[in-house]
């Protein structure tokens, strides 16, 4: 990261939601260290507004472009360029930072993620759907632009670290952590019967919904696995899922000695966020310190891929590779919208990853992507097939 002479310029993408405002919350902090430079968000124009007037970035952009006229006359007099629409969010992704923040939820973050990579600026990654839906080109991407890409996903921030301490080619596996979701210890006929509100209940962090419920049926855990091959270059049958309900411990690396490097923090997003900001150095952040001797017990269990289809879904996407990974993205949004919309119940947020899956591979919706248009295509395609089975799973919940 190129050493800045002031504080360090922050592009924030995805500047309302939970990533976004744990950023803020470090960056006003320590503002003789960091700067917002740009903010944006997708439409929330209150929450834009009040966090462009308490942190003064040089521009705030909102993608729907109906808001446009709405920001400009909110942010007059306060010399923030107010600017709106998909072209907007693309140049302030790809203005002149030190470290753009890419927390915009879902496939709309893949575009302007990769605007910013290929301005050759570091990546802090929140945006695991970018790596879900196109990890090959996003990679390839960044080594041809020189983007550094830093894993913020607590999980692989995790591993990095650990990376970090040892030797890349000797690691053997690694292990990615869950909390097991707020149904851990259902049974399959309570979680047929759960309610959005009994989903939505993270037993430990407060995130944006998407990923909450996809926490709840571990797709969550499924995406970061494929996050995790493509950060890491590591096989999917080489990186394992443990569910450790305090989650205290966030990831780990195996060694083939025999060691097992574990990264550890109360579970704080600010932990990794302020590693991403601060990397390479160390930084600080006002999160809980663990005192072990106090917690006294740390528990791990394998996943039940019975009751929680939906991981095993996600390997089958890695291992069949290609458009496979963007399909599994694209049915499961569709699928969480249904669900929190009461349209479908929890566990058929599964059932139509899958049914989109079995019918995309027959469509040869699995095929290599060539390039981010081809990616755009499947990412479209399995939305419309998620959109045709969605109505025969809604009349059977209903
Ligand atoms: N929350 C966590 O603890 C956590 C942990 C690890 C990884 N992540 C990942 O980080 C990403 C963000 O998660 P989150 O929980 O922060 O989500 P969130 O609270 O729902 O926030 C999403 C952000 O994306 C913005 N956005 C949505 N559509 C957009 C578009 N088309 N163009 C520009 N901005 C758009 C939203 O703006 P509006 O508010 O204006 O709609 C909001 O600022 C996800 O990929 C998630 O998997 C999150």
């Amino acid at each position: 990261m190129p050493a800045a002479a002031g504080p360090r310029r922050i592009t924030l993408l995805g500047a309302t939601g939970s990533i976004g405002r744990s950023t803020l919350d470090l960056v006003g902090r320590e503002p003789e260290r960091f700067r917002i430079e740009s903010m944006v968000a997708g439409r929330d124009l209150a929450g834009l507004v009040a966090a462009a007037r308490s942190f003064r970035p040089a521009r705030a952009v909102l993608a729907d472009p109906s808001l446009h006229g709405a920001l400009k006359d909110a942010l007059a007099g306060t010399g923030i360029e107010a600017a709106a629409g998909p072209n907007a969010v693309l140049e302030a992704a790809a203005a002149p930072a030190d470290l753009v923040v890419a927390a915009i939820v879902g496939a709309a973050g893949l575009g302007p993620t990769l605007a910013a990579v290929h301005a050759g600026l570091p990546i802090a990654l929140a945006t695991k759907e970018c790596l879900v839906a196109a990890g090959r080109l996003f990679m390839a991407a960044a080594a041809r632009h020189k983007a550094r890409v830093l894993p913020l996903d607590s999980e692989h921030n995790a591993i990095f670290q650990g990376f970090e301490a040892g030797n890349a080619a000797a690691v053997e596996r690694i292990v990615l952590t869950a909390s097991g979701g707020p149904f851990r210890t259902a049974t399959v006929a309570e979680m047929a019967r759960a309610t959005p509100e009994q989903a939505l209940k993270h037993p430990n962090y407060a995130m944006g919904s998407r990923i909450t419920i996809d926490s709840a049926t571990l797709l969550n855990k499924g995406l970061e696995v494929i996050e995790a091959h493509h950060l890491f270059g590591i096989p999917g049958d080489r990186i394992d899922v443990l569910v450790h309900p305090q989650q205290l411990v966030h990831g780990m690396v195996a060694y083939g000695d025999g060691s097992l490097v574990a990264g550890l923090a109360a579970p704080d997003m600010r932990t990794p966020i302020a590693h991403c900001l601060n990397w390479p150095d160390r930084g600080r952040a006002p999160t809980r310190r663990l005192d072990l001797g106090e917690i006294g017990t740390l528990t791990f269990e394998k996943p039940d891929l019975v009751r929680f289809p939906a991981l095993g879904l996600a390997y089958r996407a890695l291992a069949a590779g290609g458009g496979a990974s963007a399909v599994l993205n694209a049915a499961d949004e569709i699928a969480v919208a249904a669900f929190l919309d009461r349209r479908i119940g929890f566990l058929d947020i599964a059932r139509l990853v899958e049914a989109t899956l079995d019918r995309a591979s027959a469509a040869g919706l699995f095929a290599e992507p060539a390039d981010l248009d081809a990616v755009a295509m499947v990412d479209a395609q399995a939305r419309r097939l998620a959109d045709e089975i969605l109505p025969h799973l809604a009349a059977k919940t209903g």
